[in-house]
């Protein structure tokens, strides 16, 4: 165990598998007590229990990121436990327009604003002026390479992410004023459910991401973790977009 987040409480949305599992159980290995929300309790329950079994602190919670109430109650729950938050994980995200934009149903591109735009900013933003209230915070709005390079055939989630980044830099400047950093970071591939299922979906997808980054392959989950935790430290840092693409974009 380290103490990089000592007693720090972090939120993590859709914490309970890809890269926000590598993210909760890497914060509570780093000594932060953390929230682990997704739509599954049972599958926060089972990330909470690796994290005490390494002798972590952790709270399953079960919110979906379309629905606010969800959200609002995500946010009391946290308070109720651990009395404040100081870094919040906007994680959770979804890609289920994959296709020619001619193809994709308006069902699939609400769920896409929902999910990865309205969820996150109404979380950050209802969470912002409490932990401006005990001294600030930071926000960590989880993005990608899709947002900068938009790709054809995932234009919907490309859109939800850019227009995520756009929303960072206003939080950035609404929130320094409250001690909150805000930041986006914007992955390119990595080994997960969302990115094993779209390779399944469009055979050409992953040969694609493998010869799209000068370093040519798949990143694991772990390798996605230290850009996480320098956003969430104390740097001079706010309303960035980090990247963390193994050189895709140095490479178009
Ligand atoms: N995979 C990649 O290569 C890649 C690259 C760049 C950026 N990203 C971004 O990184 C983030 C994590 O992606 P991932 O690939 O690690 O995801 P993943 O393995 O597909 O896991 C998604 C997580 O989000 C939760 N989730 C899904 N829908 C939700 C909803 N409506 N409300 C609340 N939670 C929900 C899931 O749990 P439940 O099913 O229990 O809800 C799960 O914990 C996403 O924002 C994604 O866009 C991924």
């Amino acid at each position: 165990m380290g103490d990089k987040f000592k007693d720090k409480v972090v939120i993590v949305t859709g914490g309970s598998r890809g890269l926000g599992r590598a993210i909760s159980v890497g914060f509570a290995r780093e000594g932060a007590q953390v929230v682990v929300a997704s739509r599954k309790i049972a599958a926060c329950q089972e990330v909470v229990a690796l994290i005490e079994k390494a002798g972590g602190i952790g709270m399953a919670h079960a919110a979906h990121m379309g629905e606010v109430a969800d959200l609002d109650a995500l946010i009391a729950a946290a308070y109720e436990r651990f009395g404040r938050v100081d870094v919040l994980v906007n994680n959770a995200g979804i890609n289920v327009a994959l296709g020619p934009l001619s193809e994709i149903t308006t069902t699939a591109f609400d769920k896409m604003v929902d999910v990865n735009l309205k969820g996150a900013w109404y979380l950050a933003s209802r969470l912002a002026p409490r932990m401006g209230e005990h001294g600030g915070g930071c926000v960590i709005n989880m993005l990608s390479v899709a947002a900068l390079c938009t790709p054809a055939y995932s234009g919907i989630y490309a859109a939800t992410k850019a227009a995520l980044k756009a929303l960072t830099e206003v939080m950035a400047q609404e929130w320094a004023p409250w001690n909150i950093r805000v930041n986006a970071l914007a992955p390119g591939s990595y080994h997960s459910d969302l990115t094993d299922g779209a390779i399944a979906a469009l055979p050409h997808y992953g040969e694609g991401m493998v010869t799209a980054a000068l370093i040519p392959r798949i990143a694991e989950t772990e390798e996605i973790l230290n850009p996480v935790f320098y956003l969430a430290s104390e740097a001079f840092t706010t309303g960035i977009t980090l990247v963390a693409d193994g050189g895709l974009m140095a490479k178009r």
